[in-house]
């Protein structure tokens, strides 16, 4: 599980800390950076276990636009992340701008480094002699290394599309969940399958067609069916009234809530793009019930602008996001910070923390869906 994340250079990170407990909500005016954290965390996963290529392929941007621009006009040639895991292992990488392998100019890796203990022994800072980069473990003697490759790559990023959720999967096809949740059925049925191993209480699809049917009273069901003539994969629902419906004759709102409920019971961690979307707020605030409730090894973030989320989430699991102003060498440059939300009757500021909670007239706009004045 990731508690923490610290960016420099990366879009409109710069200095930018954020302890991330197992269920976050993140909520803030628009360009306030919330779908940037997003991009960060896949590019950094994608990075590290999946080649520079396809991380930049998946990222917004391209690969130059993923430095921060600066208030003069200027781009950052450095890009830094660090992730703080249970246990306190951390894992640090320094990206910069500079000549590949190929002999073009692309992202390169500057600096790697581990820290970490096994068996509780005493704290290792390592010196590398291997790198976390690859598509398969670092082949170490360090145990935390290789959870933190594990941690890396076991991050699911979702900008759900209707049209991708629609599509059927490939018999044979990968099991991966894609970001605009194109390959849903291949996903659904490699849960399935782990379901066995991975959910002793009996979980996996039974449990999330009946938390399905508790959310959309439309269906009564779904099946993953192989059509082996088509040598395809499909989701069909069943209801009431019609004997079955295809993904393709599903509603958004149902498509959507079947694919984020299937998130919600992998492993690793899952962001989701603002949930809300389609989907009514009474239906939000049931999932959003939903996502509290989860244990085990699921670590999930939400993006919302929902107010609902204020009504059903506390406090300590809402991070507030807007814009600051840095000044560097002279100029002024626009940055993303994160702010916490005061406890209930808590203090507006609270000793040791950078910035001020979030103030209630601040909460008071986000509820009414009006936007923070310039500042
Ligand atoms: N490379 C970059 N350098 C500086 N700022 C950036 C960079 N890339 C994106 N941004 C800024 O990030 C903001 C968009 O943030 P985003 O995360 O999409 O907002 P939201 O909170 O609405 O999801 C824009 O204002 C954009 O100017
Ligand atoms: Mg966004």
């Amino acid at each position: 599980m990731i508690t923490r994340i610290e960016i420099d250079g990366f879009k409109s990170f710069e200095n930018f800390a954020l302890d991330v407990p197992p269920f976050l909500v993140l909520i803030g005016t628009n360009a306030s950076g919330k779908s940037n954290l997003l991009d960060a965390l896949s590019f950094l996963s994608a990075a590290v276990t999946r080649g520079m290529e396809s991380a930049v392929a998946l990222t917004r941007g391209d690969a130059r636009g993923l430095f921060r621009q600066t208030g003069d006009g200027g781009v950052v040639d450095r890009m830094r992340f660090s992730v703080r895991f249970h246990q306190s292992a951390r894992y640090e990488v320094v990206f910069a701008w500079g000549l590949q392998d190929d002999g073009l100019e692309g992202i390169v890796v500057e600096s790697e480094r581990v820290e970490g203990s096994d068996h509780g022994g005493r704290w290792a800072d390592i010196e590398m002699d291997f790198t976390m980069f690859g598509p398969r473990e670092p082949k170490t003697r360090f145990a935390f290394a290789r959870m933190i490759w594990r941690e890396l790559r076991n991050i699911t990023i979702l900008h759900l599309e209707a049209g991708a959720l629609r599509l059927p999967s490939q018999v044979g096809g990968g099991s991966l969940l894609e970001q605009s949740g194109r390959n849903l059925p291949n996903f659904l049925r490699r849960l399935a399958i782990e379901s066995g191993v991975k959910f002793p209480r009996g979980a996996g699809l039974q449990e999330i067609s009946m938390r399905l049917v508790g959310l959309v009273r439309e269906v009564t069901g779904f099946d993953v069916v192989v059509d082996e003539a088509r040598r395809d994969v499909r989701i069909e629902f069943s209801s009431q009234y019609h004997a079955r419906i295809g993904a393709e004759l599903a509603s958004d709102g149902t498509l959507r809530m079947l694919a984020v409920l299937a998130a919600l019971h992998d492993t690793g961690l899952v962001a989701i793009e603002e949930p809300e979307n389609g989907v009514f707020p009474d239906r939000l605030r049931q999932l959003l019930g939903i996502a509290q409730e989860l244990d085990g090894d699921r670590q999930v973030i939400f993006t919302s602008h929902s107010p609902v989320v204020l009504d059903v989430v506390p406090p300590r699991n809402i991070a507030y996001f807007d814009m600051t102003t840095i000044i560097e060498n002279g100029v002024p440059s626009r940055v993303t910070r994160v702010r916490r939300l005061r406890d209930e009757g808590g203090p507006a500021a609270v000793e040791n923390e950078r910035w001020a909670r979030v103030t209630d007239s601040e909460l008071d706009r986000f509820r009414a869906g009006i936007e923070e004045p310039v500042g």
